[in-house]
């Protein structure tokens, strides 16, 4: 397929300044209290981040940081939303609960918002392929998002929701492990789902752009595609030419402090569908 095949489309997204970010507690494998944060650094990164996402046309919504939640400039995790309907989050761990009455409250009409029951940690584990066999969802968990909210989020959205193990703490959420790349072509680390999740992955996305340790260990797999620019972070070079290979173009950003958190470029970056 030539480049020029590879059509971008126009997105919504939804981000949120690192202006209270640090790393106080541990919740992942990347987290360590003890190397301290440049938080100006940080809020420079984000910006360029942002600048990248507004330069290529895209209409980027900044929510708010509030004190007391350090990790809600990780956006993607507050909720998820499929065609207007939102399936809003509730999280695993007490330390960011609040995030998700901060999300709640941007929501307004026209948008539906649905209140959770079950635990979920949005787009961190849920991804919307538009253009796959009519429009699925796929869904993580293992270690955030409990099952019961894949079959929940089913009957929120009125989509498929296709449930895949993650088996590495390191890729705790499925958006370190699996991106979309276009509205039907997804790239992933097969290594971080168990066998039979990566056997039904193999069926539905024949495919896919296959990743590896590295490239997720590098954070290349939390990545924003457009369509056709692929916003990946520095570090992963090999995954921005695995991507330039397969006809995207890839633009890297510098995020070395978000990834102190455990994310990079996807997790700072919610896309809202309207
Ligand atoms: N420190 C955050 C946590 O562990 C990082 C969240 C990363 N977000 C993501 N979408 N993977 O919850």
């Amino acid at each position: 397929m030539s480049h020029s095949e590879r059509l971008p489309r126009i997105r919504t997204y939804l981000m949120c300044p690192p202006e209270h970010f640090t790393v106080e507690y541990a919740i992942n494998p990347w987290m360590d209290t003890e190397v301290a944060v440049d938080a100006d650094l940080a809020l420079k990164q984000w910006d360029t981040l942002r600048n990248t996402l507004v330069d290529l046309g895209h209409l980027v919504h900044v929510l708010d940081a509030r004190p007391g939640l350090p990790d809600m400039v990780y956006s993607a995790n507050g909720a998820f939303s499929v065609d207007g309907t939102v399936y809003g989050a509730r999280f695993k761990y007490p330390q960011r609960a609040d995030e998700a009455a901060a999300h709640r409250a941007f929501y307004e009409s026209p948008w539906r918002y649905h209140a959770p029951i079950q635990v979920n940690e949005g787009e961190g584990d849920f991804a919307y392929l538009p253009g796959a066999y009519g429009g699925i969802v796929l869904a993580g968990y293992g270690f955030r998002t409990d099952p019961a909210a894949h079959a929940e989020a089913q009957e929120v959205l009125g989509r498929p929701v296709i449930s895949l193990k993650l088996v590495d703490p390191a890729f705790y959420h499925l958006d370190t492990a699996l991106a979309a790349l276009d509205d039907r072509h997804v790239t992933y680390y097969p290594g971080a789902f168990s066998p039979a999740s990566q056997r039904v992955l193999a069926q539905l996305f024949p495919d896919a752009l296959l990743a590896d340790r590295e490239d997720a260990e590098a954070f290349g797999l939390n990545l924003v595609s457009d369509g056709r620019h692929v916003i990946l972070n520095t570090e992963a070079a090999g995954m921005g030419r695995k991507v330039r290979d397969a006809g995207y173009l890839p633009i890297h950003v510098n995020l070395s402090e978000l990834k102190r958190g455990g994310g990079s470029v996807k997790c700072a970056v919610a896309e809202l569908r309207a």
